[in-house]
């Protein structure tokens, strides 16, 4: 994509990458990303927020290139991952005399992780502003979104909030900015889901400060922006310190039936009671859904049949994944069948530690469910309904 101008002298000169299936080798991206870069020219100086994925590097200095940069003041990392300054090293072979500033966080990082030289660095204080003459650049210190070295930077004059990660979505779109929000909503909340949610408690304080500055455009660096910044923002406090909902996400696996019999049964014994349940197939799902679920859900009930004397290894998977996105779920429990004995209900509870959960009493099962494991799916399913009760997710 050439660049495009968001305001007067304020360039998007980032790139689409409409094709990218999979991010961290680990997240999915069903509508591939965008690595957005921006570039402002002020009446003294110049300076360029954010780079591009390195393969992506070309499409970069093409659009500087097209919009005629001969000289770059500053080059702003707001976060030392690849996705953003993967480009780095290239930029600045281009544009030698151009300092980087990021803070001393990131510093070090880019040192480690892209061989950058020391001393092109300047690093900026949390609340610092450098001068582009007839523009003001303000530096907010953000950490741990996602990283424990990132950064906001506010443009002040046309009060842009260029956000990094924070705020954004993986959605190759040419929409400059959002115009179908149910589509962007999804995306950014399968981003929060996948990224931020497990600093959700920090990202709440940032979320706090920043009712302090008067942001007219959200410009994260994927995805579209948000002329009215209040949707994403809304949506991220709701995310963020929502109460959570009468639902359970239910991610199991199933080799020859049994578990699946057992999850059809506590489904249809929670919907009776009126708790609302989002099911997930560990074997075809993709856990950009699972984890999107688990931003709202009161209770997390785990389908497990037993392998090899544990749980089957694909649900494991799904245990360490919910466990490192730290959602609010405040209940747990484990469902499965076995054949002879194994230690999957110890296995799944150790992987799920972080958790601050409550746990209801598993329902394990010999083979097919017979009626009285179909009783105890139903003591679990009026046990749920309880817990949601007594904390109030039940009104
Ligand atoms: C490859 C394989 C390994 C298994 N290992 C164990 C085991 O170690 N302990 C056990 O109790 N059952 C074991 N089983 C039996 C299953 O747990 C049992 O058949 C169960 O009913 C399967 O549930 P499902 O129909 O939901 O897949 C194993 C089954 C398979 C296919
Ligand atoms: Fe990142
Ligand atoms: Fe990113």
């Amino acid at each position: 994509m050439k660049p495009r101008e968001i305001k007067t002298g304020v360039y998007s000169a980032g790139a689409v990458d409409w094709d990218r299936r999979l991010f961290d080798s680990r997240i999915p991206l069903p509508d591939g990303t965008s690595y957005n870069s921006h570039l402002i020219r002020g009446s003294e100086a110049t300076a360029l927020v954010d780079t591009v994925d390195d393969t992506m590097a070309g499409v970069l200095l093409d659009n500087l290139d097209r919009l005629g940069i001969k000289d770059i003041d500053y080059v702003i990392a707001n976060h030392a991952e690849q996705d953003h300054s993967g480009s780095l090293p290239c930029v600045l072979d281009k544009f030698p005399r151009a300092k980087l500033l990021t803070t001393e966080k990131c510093k070090g990082l880019l040192i480690d992780l892209l061989g950058i030289k020391p001393e092109v660095f300047t690093t900026v204080a949390d609340g610092e502003t450098i001068s582009l003459g007839d523009r003001t650049l303000e530096f907010v210190h953000a950490s741990w979104v996602h990283w424990p070295e990132t950064m906001l930077t506010y443009l002040k004059e046309e009060k842009i909030l260029f956000s990094c990660d924070l705020f954004g979505s993986h959605l190759a779109t040419t929409d400059l900015y959002v115009r179908d929000e149910g589509r962007v909503y999804e995306a950014a909340k399968r981003y929060y889901a996948e990224i931020m949610m497990p600093f959700r408690t920090i990202i709440k304080k940032h979320l706090e400060r920043l009712n302090g500055y008067d942001i007219d455009i959200i410009v994260p660096s994927h995805g579209p922006f948000y002329s009215e910044p209040g949707f994403i923002l809304n949506a991220y406090r709701d995310w963020v310190a929502g109460e959570p909902a009468n639902m359970v996400v239910l991610p199991y696996i199933s080799m020859h039936g049994s578990t699946r019999e057992m999850v059809r049964h506590l489904v249809g014994a929670l919907v009776e009671r009126g708790v609302s349940v989002q099911q997930f197939d560990l074997s075809v799902t993709d856990l950009g859904k699972l984890a999107m679920s688990l931003v709202d859900a009161a209770t997390i009930v785990i389908g497990a049949p037993t392998v090899l004397a544990g749980a089957h290894p694909a649900v494991a998977y799904a245990a360490i994944l919910a466990n490192a996105l730290r959602p609010k779920v405040r209940f747990a429990s484990i469902i499965g069948s076995y054949g002879w004995g194994g230690k999957t209900v110890e296995q799944i509870s150790g992987l799920i530690s972080n958790l601050k959960v409550e746990v209801l009493e598993p329902v394990l099962c010999k083979g097919l469910p017979g009626e009285g494991d179909l009783k105890a799916l139903d003591g679990l399913a009026d046990g749920i309904v309880g817990k949601h009760k007594e904390a109030g997710i039940i009104k």
